[in-house]
């Protein structure tokens, strides 16, 4: 018998739910909203038909662009800046969440300059948010330039797949590994675990970069940190020994899907009942459905990468494209 993958919109019962697949028919979570006569879904928060019908059968008000002002700027060697932004506590509490990204933008440029970026810190008591860039093509070397405000749209959260598995998780063992501009979102998923009890061992490569830029952000009373370069033998030994030695609860893997393959490699022969978190490497362009940049393919169905989540598990065991 054949399991059923379980498809969960990351935006289910949020102030953005339902959203506009809903109104074609294209709902990720709702099985009514996906033209069906039926409903098998296993969402259990309000019932996104219902919220679809008592708004009046439309998608509820998207994310909107606003000005941030910059609070600070740091620009490390030359292909990494740090941004330090002024928001509202209430988004900087919403962008707390492990996977949560924003999209920015020079205010002077066009709507398509609009590029995702992993928060690596909020702050929700002084309404400020940090995001690490690497430079790399037009979007982000466009944003070298900037000073004093940016443009900002969110929050989003899909920035992690398997994500289940991690916000459940609490007094319990966790290693996380994370190289080059992952080591961003390594950060906030880190300082929620850590919120949440666990004991976390935390392997950093700073790959392409002149440094680790996220000493500032660990507590490194709370967490057991290791410097390696992940992709040479003597990392991937490092990465082996420790799973081995120790009963990890969860890994969490930043970086490449050649590094969630290798990890993932390590985690079925020495650990398989650990669960497993990754970064989610796909091109988000929209972030909200529409576009279908980020489209993967998962069993039969190809499900969008910016809104979907599904346990890690289907993605290696099913063979995504
Ligand atoms: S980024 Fe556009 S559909 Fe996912």
């Amino acid at each position: 018998m054949t399991k059923k993958i379980i498809y969960q919109c990351i935006d289910a019962g949020s102030d953005y739910c339902p959203c506009y697949l809903a109104e074609t028919n294209d709902c990720i979570t709702c099985y009514h909203l996906q033209g069906k006569e039926f409903c098998d879904c296993s969402w259990r928060g309000v019932c996104i038909f219902q919220e679809y019908n008592w708004n009046g059968k439309r998608a509820k008000i998207a994310r909107e662009n606003f000005s941030a002002k910059i609070v600070d700027k740091k620009i490390i060697g030359d292909n990494l800046i740090i941004f330090k932004m002024a928001v509202t506590k209430t988004f900087a509490r919403h962008l707390k969440q492990p996977g949560s990204y924003i999209f920015i933008r020079d205010i002077n440029k066009p709507d398509y300059f609009h590029t995702p970026m992993s928060i690596m810190y909020a702050d929700d008591v002084k309404g400020e948010i940090h995001v690490a860039i690497q430079i790399i093509g037009t979007k982000t070397k466009s944003l070298l330039s900037i000073e004093d405000e940016i443009m900002v749209r969110g929050p989003y959260w899909n920035g992690v797949l398997g994500i289940k598995g991690l916000k459940t998780l609490k007094n319990s063992n966790v290693l996380i590994i994370a190289r080059g501009i992952a080591l961003a979102p390594a950060v906030n998923i880190l300082r929620y675990l850590v919120r949440n009890n666990n004991k976390i061992t935390l392997i950093m490569d700073k790959g392409k970069f002149s440094e680790t830029f996220i000493e500032d952000y660990i507590d490194e009373s709370r967490i057991l940190t290791i410097e390696a370069d992940i992709i040479s033998e003597k990392g991937k030994l490092i990465i082996k020994e420790l799973i081995r030695n120790n009963h990890y609860d969860l890994c969490f893997s930043g970086g490449s899907d050649p590094q969630h393959d290798a990890i993932k490699r390590f985690l079925d022969q020495l650990s398989p009942h650990t669960k497993y978190v990754i970064t989610n490497n796909k091109e988000i362009c929209c972030g909200e459905g529409i576009c279908g940049s980020c489209s993967m393919k998962v069993g039969d169905k190809t499900v969008k990468a910016c809104k979907t989540q599904m346990n890690t598990s289907y993605i290696f065991e099913k063979g995504e494209e």
